[in-house]
């Protein structure tokens, strides 16, 4: 993102000569569409295509060129082996392609093409480049963290000449039948077909082949020139014309390897719908990319990209890619992750099909079909058949790891902008946010601070004393954030470059210099994370002695990490640059975000011997396996109620594709939001599993005490909620953390038997808590429409009303501007704390609230997890996780199954939170018959006591509610309270 303006301050010269650099270098405002590539413009994508159009025009002559022969077929210890051989026009050559069909413990199933001649580095190199001759095979090193021990229990069920069919997964009820001629998957569940891997015929591996040089067209004798035959047209999938550079925006890439690409066609059967691949700002279920109504015209792109002020609506890239997909139909989830980390493109038609061709469209069914291409890597794609959104979830974080169990305060309030001027703006803006009583955690810095964009330094004339800054933060139990960004400023006198250069860690050009380009501090290199000394080495910069200023309450945000180059093609590196073990960019273009995250990462961990506190870096960049590095946000959007209403489908879009810890700027990054819009993005934004306001330099200041009454306590109430609701959310992150499960998770993943709920992306329920909340993302809006996705009761959040709803019908609350849309759903305990504080680490030792919803059944269940919230000792049991139950007028706490086989010796957190308590219980929806009932009976730790009930009966619309009152159970202890 780029724009500046003079501000009446000491910078004022400094940002005016950067506000014309700016305009000399960088777009001026709104995205360029044009500055990014189409599908047309980017020479495989165009190929493949044009290939799937010609096979598709072909009908059912078309032949697909890839064939299995069956004299190198193996299986063996849950594995598939065989060569795929591609029929080609080039004369004489022989493409090998070995295929291998891995079934894993998981119940995945992953199937891996690599070229022959690649593999054997027998290719030779254009242009003298010192790149690397294989495909690319390192993704897998970088987002696979598990879940890859073989399957031994699968076994070949049938074999034939023609192919192989083999039983995997639980029970063996997983079947892939392998097909040789052509080749094809078609993974089956209980008999039925799910997926199935080209089908249509659109596999394609563009092979390795020199490059021939075409002779000009000879002038026949007597011929005039134009008489002469004109040259045939070339079918565009066939279109050689950029195979050996290509060029885009004035730049040229001289792609060294010539063409490379890698598609396949991956079915969707009987699936209508079909979610993730972020990112990319639109709707969670996701449309069709070949035209007609309503449907892109481009397919959705991954290509990592600064996108600064983005379009919606849209399948342009955005700054992250996960290439994990999730289908639902109605009772069944299955999945696909494709691990290629360059630039990949996704195509999406769904087709009715007619099950019974004279039901004349009574019983029809909907295929989805995806056609996946990157342009260079293996084909290397996991297969997932659920059948349950949970099981997906897990298994894929089986795979690339779930998120990191956060530290506490992250998931407080961030207070940002771009940019705290001086120490003592923070310092200011911190005794504000008190004055107002407004909690927050954390406050951030943005790239101002530095001294001339030079990281790991201060600007010596406004951050005179970042320790004192450090330190009033640290007394209020509050956190900093300082921005570090991958480019490094290319200056004299700054060590930083000089090391980087020295070491030999910066990221290379097609001719084997270091890389320059220009970003925030103008001429700039790039620290190469992929190499493993560049990240010892960035590890080093961030000691306390060395990063002087920062201390143990300094955390790290990494942004600019596509990475963003100003001056490079769609604003990006070069894919001919060079990486450690000279990858070429290109291969890994997608995965380059996440390495530098994992640096800063590694780097938080070891900034002091013997300090084990859980980092916190937020990442704009990020790939599969990001979630177990920290947070991301959704970039740079606007203050425009079109923006607020898109965030929370991309943010649910995350938590699906396995990195829930996400949030969009709260406000709108660029401009200046009417106090309306505000409020109502603080509602939404108290919602976000990443909670953070952030605004763009030019914007007016918009600190929540800024605002005018009553914006200011409308705000003030959103923050406390989020706060009140912390143990909820912490329980919603652990669960995350144990199996990768969605923080806010959308109606599909709770009820995917519910078709209704399928296509709705605007609600969401928070974890496991049963609370449905829908942000009001409409100028002027008093009520909200919220979906029921079943027959479980419903009450208001705040006045307990019952409300009359409907399975799979929209039930209308009021919103006034005062409120957020909240519903409780029956059957559910979620815990609170009551006491509003300033932050999260002043809240560590208040006794908690327990509200208890009665289902239909009157019964409900919960759970709470708690740990210190800042080092690693839960992972030696030093945690507490309870289950809450409900039943048969009985409450019950006891221990949660995750405390099995746990040794629970008390470490020092768990001293001092030994006597913290349940001081209140609230039960809505409580039976007419406790009318008159004034005290119940707690055990607890072989003691029974009694404690005052206090009912309120049911009145207008109303749920009768009960709340006990000083509890005084402990947390940590068995209890049961009897209701009889
Ligand atoms: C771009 C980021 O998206 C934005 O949040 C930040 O304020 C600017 N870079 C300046 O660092």
């Amino acid at each position: 993102m780029r724009g500046c303006s003079p501000l009446s301050s000491p910078w004022t010269a400094y940002l005016c000569l950067l506000s014309v650099l700016c305009l000399l270098f960088t777009p001026a405002v709104m995205v360029k569409e044009n500055d990014f590539k189409k599908c047309h413009q980017s020479g495989f994508c165009k190929r493949n295509r044009a290939y799937a159009d010609h096979a598709v025009a072909q009908g059912a002559s078309w032949q697909p060129p890839y064939a299995i022969t069956s004299d190198k077929v193996a299986f063996k210890d849950g594995q598939f082996q065989a060569n795929i051989l591609k029929t080609t026009d080039d004369q004489g050559a022989v493409v090998n392609l070995p295929v291998t069909v891995s079934f894993l413990k998981s119940g995945a199933a992953r199937v891996t093409v690599d070229e022959e001649r690649r593999q054997m580095k027998d290719i030779q190199l254009r242009h003298e480049s010192g790149a690397r001759r294989e495909r690319y095979n390192e993704a897998e090193k970088w987002a696979v963290v598990g879940g890859l021990a073989l399957d031994k229990d699968a076994k070949v069920a049938h074999e034939s000449k023609t192919g192989m069919t083999i039983k995997y997964g639980p029970d063996l009820s997983f079947e892939a039948e392998i097909k040789y001629e052509p080749f094809a998957v078609d993974f089956k569940r209980d008999g039925t077909s799910h997926i199935k891997l080209n089908d249509r015929g659109l596999f394609n591996m563009e092979h390795w082949r020199p490059k021939t040089e075409k002779a000009e067209p000879e002038k026949k004798e007597g011929e005039e020139g134009d008489k002469q035959e004109e040259p045939k047209e070339v079918p565009a999938h066939l279109d050689e014309s950029t195979w050996w550079d290509e060029s885009f925006g004035g730049n040229t890439d001289t792609k060294p390897r010539g063409p490379e690409s890698v598609a396949l066609d991956i079915s969707f059967q009987g699936y209508e719908h079909v979610y993730g691949i972020p990112e990319h700002a639109g709707p969670l279920s996701l449309k069709e990319t070949r035209g007609g109504e309503g449907n892109y015209n481009e397919p959705y792109r991954l290509y990592n990209a600064d996108v600064f002020e983005y379009i919606l609506d849209s399948p342009m890239t955005l700054y992250g890619a996960i290439p994990f997909m999730q289908a639902q139909r109605k009772d069944s989830t299955v999945g696909v992750f494709w691990l290629n980390g360059a630039e990949t493109w996704i195509d999406i038609v769904k087709a009715k099909e007619s099950k019974n061709p004279l039901a004349l469209g009574l019983s029809t069914k909907t295929n989805t079909h995806t056609h996946w291409i990157s342009e260079s890597g293996l084909l290397d794609v996991f297969v997932f058949l659920g059948p349950t959104p949970q099981e997906i979830s897990k298994t894929y974080g089986e795979l690339t790891g779930t998120t990191a169990m956060p530290a506490e305060f992250a998931l407080g309030y961030h207070q940002c902008r771009w940019n705290y001027v001086s120490d003592d703006d923070v310092k200011e803006v911190d005794r504000k946010m008190d004055k107002f009583k407004i909690p927050y955690d954390v406050i951030w810095l943005d790239i101002e601070y530095t001294d001339e964009k030079k990281y790991f330094t201060w600007d010596p004339n406004m951050f005179k004393d970042p320790i004192s800054m450090g330190k009033q933060l640290d007394e209020h139990g509050r956190k900093l954030v300082a921005i570090i960004d991958p480019h490094i400023k290319n200056t004299g006198s700054y060590p930083v470059i000089d090391e980087l250069k020295s070491k030999g860690l910066a990221v290379k050009n097609n001719k084997g210099s270091y890389f320059d380009g220009w970003c925030w501090p103008g001429s700039s290199m790039w620290i190469d994370a992929f190499n493993p000394t560049a990240i010892k080495w960035w590890t080093s910069l961030f000691k306390y002695d060395s990063f002087k200023g920062t201390m143990e309450n300094t955390y790290i945000w990494n942004d600019m990490n596509e990475p963003s180059v100003f001056n490079g093609p769609e604003v990006t590196m070069p894919k001919d640059n060079l990486h450690h073990d000279d990858w070429e960019h290109r291969d890994l273009h997608n995965i380059n975000g996440m390495t530098f995250h994992n640096a800063t990462f590694e780097a938080l961990l070891s900034r002091k011997k013997g300090e084990l506190r859980r980092p916190f870096v937020l990442t704009r960049s990020f790939y599969a396996g990001s979630q177990r590095l920290g947070a991301m946000w959704t970039g740079d959007n606007q203050a425009s109620w079109e923006h607020l209403g898109a965030a929370v489908p991309m943010i649910l879009a995350q938590g699906i594709a396995g990195f829930p810890f996400a949030g969009a700027d709260v406000g709108g990054f660029f401009g200046n939001p009417e106090l309306e819009l505000q409020s109502r993005w603080y509602q939404a934004g108290a919602f976000y599993p990443f909670f953070r306001g952030h605004a763009h330099i030019d914007a007016r200041r918009r600190e929540p005490y800024m605002a005018a009454e009553p914006y200011r306590s409308i705000i003030t109430s959103a923050l406390r909620l989020r706060y009140s609701l912390m143990p909820s959310w912490y329980t919603a992150f652990f669960h995350a953390n144990q199996d990768g499960s969605p923080i806010i998770r959308p109606m599909y993943w709770t009820h995917p038997g519910e078709e209704s709920g399928f296509a709705v992306d605007d609600q969401f329920f928070v974890g496991s808590t049963g609370l449905l909340v829908k942000p009001v993302v409409e100028k002027e809006k008093v009520a909200a429409d919220v979906y029921i996705p079943d027959d479980q009761v419903y009450y208001d959040y705040f006045t307990y009303n019952k409300l009359n709803t409907h399975k799979g019908k929209m039930v209308t609350v009021d919103a006034p501007l005062e409120s957020i849309p909240i519903l409780m759903r029956g059957g559910h305990i979620f815990p609170r704390r009551d006491t509003p504080r300033r932050s999260t680490q002043l809240m560590k030792y208040d006794d908690y609230t327990l509200v208890v919803v009665l289902g239909k059944d009157l019964a409900a269940k919960g759970e709470l997890y708690v740990d210190d919230g800042d080092s690693f000792d839960y992972q030696k049991g030093q945690y507490i996780h309870r289950t809450f139950e409900f039943h048969q007028l009985l409450l019950t706490s006891s221990p949660a199954s995750t405390h099995e086989g746990k040794a629970l010796r008390e470490g020092d957190w768990m001293k001092r939170f030994h006597d913290v308590s349940f001081d209140k219980i609230i039960i809505v929806g409580a039976p007419s018959s406790w009318e008159g009932k004034t005290e119940v009976e707690v055990k607890s730790e072989g003691q029974t006591h009694k404690v005052p009930l206090q009912f309120t009966k049911a009145e207008g619309g109303r749920a009768a509610f009960a709340t006990v009152g000083r509890l005084g159970a402990r947390v940590g202890a068995d209890w049961e309270i009897d209701f009889a």
